[in-house]
């Protein structure tokens, strides 16, 4: 995206938790933030023309062996700098302090104190009282400010909670202004960012609307472009900011599978030709996708199947159309950032349906390879798309193939889709629907007995499943009200024939997985 206008903040990534949760903060202080891993040389920080450089913490002492340390010359470099936690312990280290494990740890909630001895008053703490409670979490203590620093903050434990030289730019603190617990945390960063670094608040949504149409128009010119819609939000806000962009040389494509949820395909239509009159190939392929399902119970054989089939009939599509030599895809910036953890094992082989295969002959274009979800969600608004899209909650690419746990035929696809969109009616009406990260039904093939109306039914059950968690890397199950509970049961029962059972999945994950195939 051309943010040329925006120098950046980089946020030196010392662990990548802190350095996310910084980048968002700075994000939201309308200040643009990427990460950078810390190997990052002064050479390569340099060509970025940061406005400022943040160091995060980390989950590592500054004495272990291997601890990693940032190029020196960053700290001659005359560009601000801000050390959190570890960072703060690097700065302390590697410009001549001392940093000791004293044995005297600070962990959670921390009382600090600014120093009070009639120097000039920090930029960072203009905004704070002169005590307040911050959020600490170190074993290592900073005992020695470097030449030319002074401590300006201190705690009942330890007596440099921050430090600065202003001649150099140069500040860290021992705390974590980027958590909630921190008082006045924002305060503090934006006293980094907008009197140290004196960036202007100008990383807003519109903003990041213009710099992205300006790019797509630069990169695609008068060429063709498509772009694969699954119904989500991510490919959405992609397709919308493309279009505003190029207008009608895009033609976005939508696979109906048939393993959709209630009434996406007509939304998807609705507001894509109607609303934004975005030339829309809509492929009708449930009967692929059901044929190559038949008899497979597999889970991974499915997933397989409806990622082969997708691609086979996206690719058709595909040189249908013919002349097209861009795709767009909805890739975001947490998908990007490099990290050494990502080697997990494979626990399911996932298929996005944005996602295509590589050895297609096409050029991305990735308008969203720079923000985060939430961002995506403000692009989304404000770029005028509708609340059920932009708020959607995930759905797996191979839909509601993996919530039938056995084989997939229309019949089931009926019962489950109906249950469905019980679940997200009853979610909705609660005002649950936000705050959960996702709910939805699962159908086990497996019928039980049951009575209604004197009468002997055998019928399938269906499992709900809602769940809390910030990236679905971890999950916990959500504490529905009974009232809420007592609902969906009722109207599963009554509404849905073929369903005299309901249950509720209460399995965190791990153990479970969120989906259940
Ligand atoms: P699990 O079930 O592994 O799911 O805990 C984690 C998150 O990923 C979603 N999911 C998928 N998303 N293609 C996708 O785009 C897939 O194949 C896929 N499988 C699972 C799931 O809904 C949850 O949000």
């Amino acid at each position: 995206m051309g943010t040329s206008s925006l120098r950046p903040v980089l946020v030196v990534d010392f662990g990548a938790q802190y350095a996310q949760l910084i980048a968002r903060r700075v994000r939201e202080a309308h200040v643009y933030s990427e990460i950078v891993p810390h190997d990052v040389t002064a050479a390569e920080l340099a060509a970025r023309h940061p406005a400022g450089i943040i160091l995060s913490g980390g989950p590592r002492s500054v004495h272990v062996d291997g601890a990693p340390s940032l190029d020196p010359a960053v700290y001659a470099s005359g560009v601000p700098v801000l050390g959190i936690c570890y960072g703060a312990q690097l700065i302390a280290l590697q410009l001549g302090g001392m940093v000791t494990r004293t044995g005297q740890g600070e962990y959670g909630r921390t009382a600090l104190a600014l120093a009070s001895a009639g120097g000039p008053q920090s930029p960072l703490f203009t905004k704070v009282p002169p005590r307040f409670d911050t959020w600490m979490s170190h074993s290592d203590s900073i005992t020695a400010v470097p030449p030319g620093f002074r401590a300006t903050a201190s705690t009942e434990e330890v007596p440099v909670a921050a430090l600065e030289d202003p001649d150099r730019r140069i500040y860290g603190v021992q705390f974590h202004p980027e958590v909630a617990h921190t008082y006045g945390g924002q305060d503090i960063l934006k006293g980094f960012l907008y009197d140290v670094c004196e960036c202007r608040p100008l990383w807003t949504m519109t903003s990041v609307i213009e710099a992205s149409v300006s790019a797509i128009q630069l990169q695609v010119g008068q060429e063709r472009v498509i772009c694969g819609l699954s119904g989500g939000v991510d490919s959405a806000v992609a397709a919308a900011l493309v279009h505003k962009a190029v207008g009608d040389q895009l033609t976005c494509v939508f696979v109906d599978t048939g393993l959709l949820r209630a009434g996406e395909a007509d939304q998807v239509e609705e507001t894509f030709r109607q609303q934004f009159n975005i030339d829309l190939v809509h492929v009708k392929a449930a009967d692929r996708f059901l044929d190559a399902l038949e008899d497979e119970v597999d889970p991974e054989r499915k997933r397989k199947l409806i990622g082969e089939t997708f691609i086979r009939v996206f690719e058709e599509t595909a040189s249908d159309l013919g002349d097209a030599r861009f795709l767009v895809q909805g890739t975001l910036y947490p998908d990007i950032i490099e990290s050494g953890t990502r080697d997990a094992a494979r626990i399911k082989s996932h298929h996005n349906v944005g996602g295509l295969p590589e050895d297609m002959d096409f050029e991305l274009v990735e308008p969203l390879r720079n923000l985060f979800k939430d961002e995506v969600r403000a692009v989304g608004e404000e770029l005028g798309l509708p609340e059920e899209i932009v708020w959607r909650q995930p759905f797996p690419g191979p839909g509601l193939a993996v919530r039938i746990i056995g084989e997939v035929t229309p019949e089931r696809l009926e019962v489950l889709r109906a249950a469905d969109a019980i679940v997200t009616e009853e979610i909705r009406r609660a005002g649950l629907y936000r705050e959960l990260w996702q709910s939805f039904a699962v159908l086990p093939v497996v019928r039980t007995v049951g009575v209604m109306g004197d009468e002997r039914t055998y019928a399938y059950p269906i499992v709900v499943r809602a769940v809390t968690s910030d990236d679905a890397m971890t999950a916990d199950w959500a504490r529905l009200p009974h009232d809420v509970l007592e609902r969906l049961s009722s109207r599963m029962i009554n509404e849905v024939p073929g369903v005299n059972r309901v249950a509720f999945d209460i399995t965190s994950k791990p153990p479970g997985t969120i989906e259940w195939e």
